[in-house]
């Protein structure tokens, strides 16, 4: 998961290959709630571990349901309809899909078994109407009280005395959220009778309630339904655990890949996995949006594959009210589409995470878009010139993977030639409100080439500390890091222990030159392994330093590494590390840092480093080794210590750690956006 301030995204030029998405959230917070209100135990598998299913379980935690959770399963016994805590305070953070059941089931189970329960959320949650759902409560006796604002959360139940020989009638045109809830909580008091919930009004997202009804259904639950203005819930019903229940992957957040594929899928198709054409999910139907705009798809009970068809996309004017999420992701394909596109019965945007119509409309012109909003509906014309943008996120997750679409411009049938736009997404942690890790997924399945995508080099003489503020840079930016030292530090040690001689040139270049090929690399920040061996400490080991600075004065071993040092350049960016970095390795870096602290000062540093690791050593025979390897540095005929022409010099000499990555990032941010210069 990216945690940056915010993520850079290089001009991406195409997509393929294969992904697993996560579970749906809207599947798995209603399974987690019924699976709380059950008799016995049931085992959820592939649940999407996000913000919103991790506020669920803490509420049922809190209730009194016994959870235990083991990587994407969890084991949930329920509490069979009985209150086992009398009182609890619930925060549910931004969830929705918590909030809404919730209350509805708290507020029946505290006007029947009492108990005073609150629920709160962050700000904007509070400005997320639910008094429609409150609406629908009151008349059936529960209290229910605003704490803040009428008709808003926070909320506390604090019972009441049911009258059920009331129809029970909720609005369906704001929120088919209201009506979920509902459905989900209405069965806790359905032992004396049968309940029927009308609809007052035009119900809205019916594909959720259909979702609320299939999986009511696998909990020994039948709602019949008449048309889709009254629902009747049997006299009896139960909730009845069905042991066991997969959570079919997002088929919203499939959108963003089914987009990808209908930009990008120019060789190769992306297939999803986890979802296809048996879902249960309405946003399952943005395929056939897509479809009109252009996307090629195929597809299988649980798995789509998406390519190009027809291209550029065309506009289309559709009416999204059966696809109110994925919707979004139409917002965004628009951009590559001829000509305007309109989506239209999209009210129910102005009421989720942020007000979607506004901030579509004003991070889509960011990028040179042509976008009118109304009420209701949105239309997007394609940027006539395109624009750097950097994209606000306002919490809201599906902003943040819509926009990462936008990345593809070098594609877009109005881009001008070799001039790519910089798209940069702010706070790409809110994604973890459905699918934290989607950033790593695009990466996995888009392409680019290696020279759009940005380098950092660092550099500096020995102990100037460019190996702790290259690795600090690449964590603030969600950056690859190469520690190139490295490289010539895992040669020493296969040297060392394969008997080769520090001396012959030949075989030190064979060996090296087997580095990623015949023998197996894999890094982490922390470890290094070697065929699957940990040489994390052997490589730091004094001896194996010497040979690496011997072997690393011949020309032909530094040939043979350059291109595994080249294919360190992944997505989304680059922090390296080391000796030649910006001047033969990533001579088209965009920013390079070059670290000159005094030899007092590094002498100070690599002191109090070996005194703490109990080595026994004089401030001055540190001093005097420094200016020795610096002098050799500099001198020595083969990559020799320099800054690159174009260096930014940094003495780092009187700067704390952070104050040196905090420099470096200024620069970095000021220079935004990067040119991109082509070979
Ligand atoms: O940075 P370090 O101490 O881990 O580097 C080990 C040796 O490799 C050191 O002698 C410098 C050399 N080196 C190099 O020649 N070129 C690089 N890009 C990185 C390191």
């Amino acid at each position: 998961m990216y945690t940056t301030a915010f993520l850079d995204l290089p001009p991406l030029l195409s997509a393929g290959g294969t992904l697993r998405l996560p579970g749906s959230k809207s599947i798995s917070n209603r399974v987690l709630l019924l699976a709380g209100l059950s008799e016995g135990t049931t085992v959820v598998h592939d649940l999407l571990a996000s913000d919103d299913t991790r506020v669920m379980l803490e509420a049922l935690r809190a209730l009194g349901c016994d959870i235990e959770q083991n990587g994407d399963t969890v084991h949930i016994t329920g509490l069979a309809g009985k209150l086992s805590v009398l009182q609890a305070d619930l925060f549910l953070g931004n969830a929705g899909t918590a909030m809404r059941p919730l209350t509805a089931a708290l507020a029946l189970l505290s006007a029947t078994q009492g108990g005073v329960f609150t629920l709160s959320g962050i700000p904007r949650m509070h400005e997320r109407p639910i008094g429609d759902l409150v609406d629908a409560l009151r008349p059936l006796g529960c209290v229910v009280e605003c704490t803040g604002n009428e008709g808003y959360p926070p909320l506390r139940l604090a019972g009441g005395q049911l009258k059920l020989s009331e129809p029970i009638k909720v609005r369906g045109d704001v929120s088919s959220q209201f009506l979920t809830a509902l459905l989900l909580a209405l069965p806790l008091v359905s032992q004396q009778q049968a309940l029927a919930i009308e609809v007052v009004g035009e119900l809205i997202s019916k594909p959720y309630i259909e979702i609320t009804l299939n999986l009511l259904a696998r909990f020994g639950i039948q709602v019949q339904r008449e048309g889709w203005q009254r629902f009747v819930i049997p006299q009896g019903s139960r909730y009845q655990s069905p042991g066991t229940i997969h959570v079919e992957a997002d088929a919203s957040s499939a959108s963003y890949f089914i987009a990808a594929g209908a930009i990008a899928g120019i060789e190769e198709a992306v297939r999803i996995e986890g979802v296809g054409s048996a879902s249960i999910q309405g946003d399952i139907r943005f395929i056939e949006a897509a479809q009109a705009m252009g996307a090629h798809v195929t597809s299988g009970p649980n798995w789509l594959e998406v390519r190009r068809g027809s291209w550029p996309l065309q506009a289309i004017d559709l009416d999204c009210n059966h696809i109110p999420d994925a919707a979004m992701t139409l917002a965004v394909m628009a951009l590559y589409a001829q000509g305007t596109t309109r989506l239209r019965n999209i009210a129910s945007w102005r009421v989720k995470e942020t007000d979607r119509i506004a901030a579509m409309a004003t991070e889509l012109r960011k990028l040179g878009a042509a976008v009118i909003e109304g009420e209701d509906f949105i239309e997007v014309t394609p940027p006539a010139t395109w624009s750097h943008a950097s994209i606000h996120t306002y919490d809201d997750h599906r902003m943040a993977m819509c926009f990462s679409l936008a990345a593809f411009n070098p594609l877009a049938p109005t881009a001008t030639p070799g001039k790519p736009v910089s798209v940069r997404i702010d706070d790409p942690r809110c994604v973890a409100k459905t699918f934290p890790d989607y950033f790593e997924a695009l990466f996995q399945v888009a392409q680019t080439n290696p020279d759009l995508i940005p380098v950092i080099t660092v550099d500096g003489p020995t102990a100037s500390g460019k190996g702790t503020l290259a690795s600090a840079l690449a964590t603030r930016l969600g950056y690859q890091f190469l520690d190139s030292g490295s490289l010539y530090r895992i040669t020493g040690l296969l040297a060392v222990e394969q008997g080769i001689d520090l001396g012959d040139a030949n075989a030190l270049e064979q060996l090296a030159r087997q580095l990623g090929e015949a023998i197996a690399l894999r890094f982490d920040r922390e470890h290094i392994w070697v065929d699957g061996r940990d040489v994390s400490e052997a490589v730091r080991r004094e001896e194996i330093g010497q040979a690496a600075s011997r072997l690393s004065a011949y020309p032909g071993v530094r040939q043979a590494l350059l291109e595994l040092q080249k294919a360190f350049r992944g997505l989304p960016g680059l922090v390296a590390d080391g000796r030649d970095m910006g001047t033969v390795v990533f001579p088209d870096a965009a920013l390079k840092v070059f670290l000159t602290a005094s030899v007092a000062e590094r002498a100070e540093r690599r002191h109090r480093q070996l005194i703490s690791k109990g080595v026994s050593v004089t401030l001055d025979e540190i001093c005097s080794d420094l200016e020795a390897r610096d002098l050799r540095d500099r001198s020595r005929a083969v990559a020799p210590l320099k800054p690159a022409q174009d260096a930014q010099l940094l003495d780092n000499s009187a700067l704390t750690i952070e104050q040196s990555v905090d420099t470096v990032l200024g620069w970095w941010v000021a220079g935004w956006p990067h040119v991109i210069v082509r070979h």
